[in-house]
């Protein structure tokens, strides 16, 4: 255990740390992580592996809150401290109840699986002009060119955002969210410049959905109001922030990684002979990526988890990718089987706040695996897949490939 140090990005540079999980889960399924030189806050906190652990802690947010615990100036469910009031309190995943509860109830309504019906051949229709251009070029990025098109263009229609934009979004998005250039908790002047420019957009749309409102998401928060009150100008900010980074890496990651299973165990082939497999195999890309490895928590009063005492303020992160990976909860858990049944996996999360966005992302993986399985006979790596250095979304930043069109 003594050279377990989740806070080491190094150790996620070429995806996600299976075999320390394997370990954690079978000795130490609750496990006080000491801080290290790189530990954000210089703290310690607590991991959770099992997949029984982190269903009962995320089904209880009242002890364990997405927002702030004990004596904590800020919270949120990173691993390190983001400043309340700013993000923890207003951001909608690091809310608690009762406010969580009724802002949410303001955006499912347009994540509903009735609203995504009406927009699924609108998605499947740009699936396959995505899918099409790729082939054309034949060697290309799959992630660039292929998974990460079509998120990016449903979260741009979700909220408002023109399409002649999206490209700029995913820029400033990535900047945010990498890793390559610092390490957890440290802002950097590419990190700050693309935030803030990102920031500014945001501000300008908001303020032409207030005047123009239109049949989006971010006209619909601009105009919201819970107990006869608008949205504060911040959190309206923030949704779009979380939005666009939520709604567009982690479906593309899932998608990239899915594909990359696919074609190294063989399954590629089976789904083209028969595709009545592409639900199963869509929850198992899930399960197999769980491109959100980990969301924190803090624990809101002295509480035990599995027998283990656990004090008001600490930090607790929850590994829904180890718990995908957990053999009390999936039979032979690191085969990837894309006809496993049941498969109750936690990539989108449990509780309260599971993912506002599953749906949608479930119909982006099917129409593009859909288009890929009609328009192309063959994915060949070219070159070694570049990982995403994070513990927080395991992903791929590149991933060239040749593909052959079907005959
Ligand atoms: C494969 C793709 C995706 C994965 C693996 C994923 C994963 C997750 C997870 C694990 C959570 C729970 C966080 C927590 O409990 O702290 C979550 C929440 C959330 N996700 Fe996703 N997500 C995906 C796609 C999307 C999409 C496409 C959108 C939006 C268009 C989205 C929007 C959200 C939002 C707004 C929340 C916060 C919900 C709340 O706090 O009530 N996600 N997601």
């Amino acid at each position: 255990m003594d050279d377990i140090d989740l806070t080491d990005l190094d150790r996620f540079a070429r995806g996600f740390p299976h075999d320390v999980f394997d370990v954690l889960r079978r000795d130490a399924p609750v496990w006080f992580h000491p801080p290290t030189p790189r530990t954000p806050g210089g703290e310690g906190f607590w991991v959770l592996s099992r997949y029984a652990d982190v269903v009962v802690a995320a089904s209880d947010p009242e002890t364990f809150s997405s927002e702030t615990g004990g004596e904590r100036d800020g919270g949120g469910t990173l691993l390190e401290d983001l400043p309340s009031g700013f993000a923890a309190g207003v951001l909608l995943n690091m809310m608690d109840d009762p406010r969580h509860a009724r802002f949410r109830r303001l955006l499912t309504p347009s994540v509903a699986p009735r609203t995504l019906r009406l927009i699924e051949e609108d998605l499947r229709a740009r699936a396959r002009t995505i899918v099409a251009d790729a082939v054309h070029k034949a060697d290309c990025d799959f992630l660039t060119d292929l998974a990460a098109e079509l998120p990016l263009q449903a979260v741009a229609q979700l909220l408002g955002v023109p399409q002649e934009d999206r490209h700029r979004l995913l820029s400033w998005a990535n900047v945010t969210l990498d890793y390559d250039d610092r390490e957890l908790g440290q802002t950097t002047d590419r990190t700050r410049q693309a935030a803030a420019e990102m920031f500014a957009y945001g501000t300008d749309l908001l303020t032409r959905k207030r005047a123009e409102p239109a049949d989006d998401l971010l006209s619909l928060a601009a105009h919201a109001e819970i107990d006869g009150a608008p949205l504060t100008d911040l959190e309206q900010q923030m949704l779009f922030n979380l939005l666009i980074a939520a709604g567009s890496e982690t479906t593309r990651n899932s998608i990239a990684l899915g594909m990359l299973a696919l074609l190294e165990h063989g399954a590629w082939p089976t789904l083209q002979v028969d595709r009545s497999h592409l639900d199963t195999a869509v929850e198992e890309m899930l399960r197999w990526a769980s491109s959100t490895p980990y969301n924190r928590r803090t624990a809101t009063r002295d509480t035990t988890i599995a027998g283990q005492a656990v004090k008001a303020g600490d930090k607790v992160t929850l590994w829904w990718a180890s718990a995908n990976r957990d053999e009390r909860a999936f039979p032979d858990p690191h085969r990837f089987d894309i006809t496993r049944r049941p498969n109750p996996h936690l990539a989108f999360g449990r509780g309260g706040h599971f993912c506002l966005g599953g749906a949608l992302a479930r119909i982006e993986m099917r129409v593009v695996f859909e288009a890929l399985l009609d328009g192309v006979a063959t994915v060949d790596l070219t070159a070694p897949v570049e990982f995403t250095r994070s513990n927080k979304h395991t992903g791929v930043r590149h991933m060239p490939v040749h593909l052959a069109p079907t005959p």
